[in-house]
């Protein structure tokens, strides 16, 4: 078997004692995409930091491209391209100007970066304002300018970091499509996402975050046959009929059924497919209960959550991290002066790439 592109061993990151990550152990194999499924402060952003050399782990051991991310993190650091969850291109300059610069930081020729510029401005539709400066672009605009950013290099592995957030429907599609392409060519990548959609999408392999614990592993198929398959759900037309609704669909479903009262909602998981809805359309119809929708859907984060957690994923008051024990990095760029780990090329702002050169890592407990 080929050595994994991305490696994880029992990787541990505390933060003034509070633990970010816990004992991950993850592993990906070179041209497949590893999806970090998790809510807000489950410890992807941490994770791909880690992984990407802007933090080191407290404890364990990780890989990528070979390259150890504590001992060999300049080497490393040339196989790799991030697009940090806030976007870093440069205001002032435009968006063909910014994606040029990284072709010059990784050393491309004139010709090259030119053609390579292009090709992400048409592939990511920003040919029309490609010679405006980006601080006229709608934040939808700049996400793709800097997730494009990350592409021009054309580095073996790609970390995404919630690549998608801030999307149109359609643009996402785009994205999805070039990272498809991108993976078919070869490319790893690890991409962070809050939605499971996007990780069934675009992931063989699907890690669940939680708390900075890894809670389920699996391809799409494997999490969602632990959830039942399919989500049973139906819409009562009267709040009064929800408990009734309640006791048939438990009946029918593989695990137990939850109300969501607000939205006069019963859902159960199901393995049984249009079967089990042909079912629930009939036992509620004999029990008289009026229906305003009743339906299959495949399952959301909140089921996985539900499912492997026993409760929906948390959402913390403030998920912003604090600036403490870590390096600047790509979701807060650095001060000034090329070649730090948070710039986004080899040598300086706009590759979306930590950049090999920069300074090491510092531990941040
Ligand atoms: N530099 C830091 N200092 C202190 N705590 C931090 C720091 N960075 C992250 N944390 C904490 O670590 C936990 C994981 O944060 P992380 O940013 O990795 O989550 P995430 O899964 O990326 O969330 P989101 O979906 O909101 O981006 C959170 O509790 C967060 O507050
Ligand atoms: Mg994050």
């Amino acid at each position: 078997m080929p050595a994994p592109m991305i490696e994880t061993r029992g990787v541990t990151k505390c933060f003034k004692g509070k633990r970010a990550l816990t004992d991950i152990d993850l592993s990906i194999g070179q041209g497949r995409v590893l999806a970090l499924l998790g809510p807000n402060g489950a410890g992807k952003t941490t994770l791909v930091k880690v992984l990407t050399t802007l933090l080191r782990p407290d404890e364990g051991s990780a890989t990528v491209a070979g390259c150890d991310v504590a001992t060999e993190a300049v080497r490393l650091r040339s196989h790799i391209g991030l697009a940090g969850q806030y976007a870093a291109v440069d205001e002032l300059l435009t968006g063909r100007e910014n994606l040029e610069l990284v072709g010059l930081l990784y050393h491309l020729g004139r010709a090259e970066r030119r053609r390579r510029a292009q090709e992400v401005l048409e592939r990511f539709a920003l040919t029309d304002a490609a010679d405006h400066q980006v601080r006229t672009y709608s934040g939808g605009m700049r996400r793709r300018l800097d997730v494009g950013a990350c592409l021009v290099a054309r580095p073996p592995v790609l970390f995404l970091d919630e690549p998608t957030t801030g999307l149109d429907p359609r643009t996402r599609n785009h994205l999805w499509q070039f990272v498809r392409d991108l993976v078919a060519e070869g490319t790893t990548v690890l991409l962070t996402t809050q939605h499971m959609e996007e990780a069934e999408a675009l992931a063989h392999h699907i890690a669940v975050l939680n708390e900075g614990r890894v809670i389920a592993q699996g391809t799409a198929d494997e999490l969602k046959s632990q959830v039942g398959g399919d989500v049973l759900e139906a819409r009562v037309v009267d709040r009064g009929d929800l408990e009734r609704a309640r006791a048939i669909l438990d009946e029918v479903g593989a695990g137990p059924a939850q109300v969501a009262a607000e939205e006069r909602r019963v859902s159960v998981p199901t393995g049984g497919g249009t079967k089990a809805l042909i079912a629930a359309g009939q036992h509620l119809s004999q029990g008289r209960i009026d229906l305003q929708d009743l339906g299959l859907r495949r399952p959301s984060l909140d089921d996985v959550f539900l499912t492997f957690t026993g409760g929906a994923p948390d959402e913390p008051p403030d998920a912003a991290p604090s600036s403490d024990g870590e390096t600047p990095g790509p979701d807060r760029p650095p001060s000034g002066g090329p070649g730090g780990p948070g710039g986004r090329g080899p040598g300086g702002p706009g590759a979306g790439n930590p950049g090999p050169g920069g300074p090491g890592a510092e531990g941040g407990s």
